[in-house]
């Protein structure tokens, strides 16, 4: 964990940022994979894990604002326990490493909350995503699990996104050492990216990479010779010369903050024409990104940007026709370009989007686009120093999505839909980086995972 100091700031300015009641912060709980004692790898909740910096099961946090009282409900192991897995540290001794010196048995959070309810307090809680919590929210409120969307506190996920959207320098280096991780994940799929290996042997060797790094892999790696399919998990394929295979994958530190790298390979380590020709609009659209990214930009001017230039390279190849930026405003670019630029990136790879991303992405400036491809956009608002996001665009050739819009005539006074049909089979490519927001500009976190077209095929052909 980091210094005590660190939990006790981050609480503090939490507290400072709620006007009256009392926050609950839920920990996660371990959860059965097959049956009850065979459990998923235990993964703390982010929020809990930013503010009160412990990574064990069956805690909750509580910030009283008006009294300032700080407590982790949570119990200490029995000895069937220790037995079982070892000595453990007591609660209350863990609670004082984070600052916190009131420690209280978990079976009397219910009694605890309800003693708030009663009292006419209002109980600021963040919207639960595990069935455990619903549940226990039900519990301890009485709203029901349906029901807690409309209850959950605007005002605490919104000081908690003020707090969390700025990386402070300690935070960046966790996310530098996710970075490295990444990167040798990265650089090793691109070197087994061989005709007739199997996707499932390289996403199981660089799944390795990341659990050997400290802590596991932030999302399923998503590794595919079929990379026109976003978020591809099917690892089933043998690998053909001549195809690229597109690795989108990130580790997690011991501390879980993420990195999020995509590249693609060709398989057998030779660009075919028509590939090197696409792969250089996307690594061209992924520049222009990194160089607009810069505090006071918003980051939907930036998807846009990159949106036109992938629409001015598609129509040089032919593959789009017309004024490029009717194009783009029309959302005809998002045939081949169909999800956004990035998203916020730090203790989760899509950071607090459990806090809901109308609240992390957008805010009253800048608006969510109500349009197919930009819709997706996680992330529009204005950047600030302290950000940090994936820069991450693509282009696609998805059968399924070309043969509607041509069925449906959409947007064909932009799209030269006979061309189009030359490239299907061809896959898809995306070219990811992770960022930070620097006063002045941005940075790539860590050494750039080797992009250059030329570098990546001699990486396959060593
Ligand atoms: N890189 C995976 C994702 O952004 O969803």
């Amino acid at each position: 964990m980091f210094e005590k100091s660190t939990y006790i700031n981050r609480r503090k300015k939490l507290v400072d940022g709620v006007a009256n009641g009392v926050i609950l912060i839920l920990g996660n709980n371990e959860s059965p994979m097959n049956y009850k004692a065979n459990t998923f790898h235990f993964r703390q909740d982010s929020s809990f894990l930013y503010f009160f910096g412990l990574d064990l099961p069956g805690l909750a946090g509580i910030l009283d604002v008006d009294s300032g009282e700080q407590i982790i409900f949570g119990n200490d192991v029995e000895i069937e326990d220790i037995i079982w897995m070892g000595p453990q540290t007591p609660l209350q001794e863990k609670a004082s490493q984070v600052g916190i010196h009131k420690t209280i048995p978990f079976s009397k959070l219910e009694e605890y909350i309800k003693g708030v309810i009663s009292s006419g307090r209002k109980i600021h809680f963040l919207p639960p995503y595990r069935a455990e919590n619903m549940l226990l929210v039900e519990k301890l409120t009485g709203i029901t699990a349906s029901q807690q969307q409309h209850y959950v506190s605007v005002e605490l996920i919104k000081a908690i996104v003020n707090i969390r959207s700025i990386k402070e320098p300690a935070e960046i280096e966790e996310i530098r050492k996710a970075c490295a991780t990444g990167y040798q994940m990265h650089v090793t799929a691109m070197g087994m990216a061989k005709p007739g290996v199997w996707e499932q042997e390289i996403a199981g060797t660089i799944e390795g990479i990341a659990v050997a790094g400290g802590g596991m892999v932030s999302f399923p790696v998503i590794l595919s010779q079929n990379g026109e399919t976003l978020h591809n998990h099917d690892h089933s394929n043998f690998l053909k010369e001549g195809k690229l295979m597109l690795t989108d994958a990130g580790a997690e530190t011991r501390l879980h903050y993420a990195s999020d790298f995509t590249r693609t390979t060709p398989v057998g380590g030779k660009f075919t024409q028509k590939q090197r020709e696409i792969y250089n609009i996307v690594l061209a659209a992924n520049n222009k990104a990194t160089q607009l990214t810069k505090p006071g930009a918003t980051y939907l001017s930036v998807h846009l940007a990159a949106c036109e230039v992938i629409a001015s390279g598609l129509k040089d190849m032919g593959l789009m026709k017309g004024d490029v930026k009717e194009a783009v405003a029309s959302g005809a670019h998002a045939l081949f370009f169909p999800h956004g630029l990035g998203h916020m990136m730090g203790l989760d790879v899509h950071d607090m989007e459990d806090l809901g991303q109308i609240y992390v992405g957008y805010d009253d400036e800048t608006r969510p686009v109500d349009q197919f491809g930009t819709a997706y956009l996680r992330l529009g608002r204005k950047l600030q120093p302290g950000f940090v996001i994936t820069n991450e665009p693509g282009i696609y050739f998805i059968p399924a999505l070309i043969d509607k819009w041509k069925a449906e005539n959409i947007h064909t006074s932009f799209i030269n839909f006979d061309k189009v049909n030359e490239y299907r089979g061809f896959g898809g490519i995306r070219l990811e980086d992770d960022i930070l927001v620097t006063e002045n500009g941005s940075q790539l976190i860590g050494e750039r995972v080797p992009i250059d077209p030329d570098e990546v095929a001699a990486i396959v052909s060593k």
